[in-house]
């Protein structure tokens, strides 16, 4: 994670996701001037797109306080139970990674979100008995990276609900040039491009690969970035011109050489590049799929000719 004066506070300052910022404006504002809190909002969206920043800007805009969680980390009914009596009024709750919720936890939501209330069990066995509590009107905001995991009855219960999107080279050229200001290091044109080239529509490996060029430029050069130290820098990290990684290119080396261009299947691939399946399928394959390297088909993933090429290679007829 980069340092939070990274993140913009506002937002005005927050590049990008045009439609998103559009849409939640008009909902902040419409929100504000009834007195109410804001209707509860679904961030979802490959890694590193800025869904916890954003779920933070909401807050400073709403000018409300925001407890933050995370799916996996709320074992038990108590803790969702405890975390939920803990707001007040108007406070916003952000759960990352939402679609890690265990499906017990997530039927508290229902009833929390929808009335605010909770039902907690009181004792065991025969004499149990169920206690409704009042909550605060509150805002959850659940950020999660596989929409497609969340049960209908949880997603249904999300008044808004925004798709995050890969950024293009400009919008990371900005927020390149706005990160390189805060962290008060010189950049040009072309090495703000370079990096912007090299980081996958990602502001959160934009600012990483900005800061590990900028280690460069201090030690090996004058301090300053442009295209020279930027690309001697990503070539020496083995980020290469399209923004693959070693395991980027394990993968698809493995596909092509390993599985001779036939379809491979998902679990078949984790195993023989030494990866979670989930980590290939959150953030790995989105990108390779993206600039249109692999394909998914109903036999397994394929590497397609731009795949092939982009080592110099063409693919085999079939
Ligand atoms: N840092 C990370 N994401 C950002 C964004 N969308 N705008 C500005 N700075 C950022």
């Amino acid at each position: 994670e980069f340092e939070p004066k990274l993140r913009p506070q506002q937002l005005d300052s927050y590049i990008g996701q045009e439609s998103v910022k559009e849409n939640l404006k008009v909902f902040i504002q419409a929100a504000q001037q009834r007195g109410e809190a804001l209707d509860h909002v679904l961030l979802y969206g490959p890694p590193g797109l800025g869904k916890t920043t954003l779920s933070n800007i909401i807050a400073k805009e709403m000018g409300v306080h925001i407890k933050t969680t995370s799916g996996p980390a709320i074992e038990r009914a108590g803790d969702m139970a405890a975390v939920l009596n803990s707001l007040s009024e108007g406070d916003i709750l952000f759960i990352d990674e939402i679609h890690r919720l265990n499906r017990m936890i997530e039927e508290i939501l229902y009833p929390a979100m929808e009335d605010y209330v909770i039902d907690i069990m009181i004792g065991k066995g025969p004499g149990a008995r169920s206690v409704r509590l009042d909550l605060p009107k509150f805002t959850l905001i659940g950020a999660t990276t596989r929409i497609g995991l969340l049960t209908a009855p949880l997603r249904d219960r999300f008044g808004v609900v925004q798709r995050l999107e890969p950024y293009d080279i400009h919008s990371l050229k900005t927020i390149i040039c706005r990160s390189a200001d805060v962290l008060q290091v010189e950049i040009d044109e072309d090495g703000a491009e370079e990096i912007a080239r090299r980081s996958r529509g990602t502001p959160r490996i934009a600012n990483r690969l900005l800061k590990r060029v900028r280690d460069f430029a201090q030690v090996r050069y004058e301090g300053a970035i442009n295209g020279e130290v930027a690309r001697f820098a990503l070539d020496l990290l083995e980020v290469d011109k399209m923004g693959l990684d070693l395991i980027d290119r394990k993968m698809l080396l493995m596909m092509i050489e390993k599985f001779d261009g036939k379809p491979v299947g998902l679990d078949t691939l984790a195993a023989s590049i030494g990866e979670e399946s989930e980590t290939i399928e959150d953030v790995y394959e989105p990108y390779l799929l993206q600039l249109g390297y692999i394909q998914r088909t109903p036999r397994g993933r394929v590497v397609t000719g731009a795949g092939y090429a982009h080592f110099g290679l063409k693919a085999k007829e079939v």
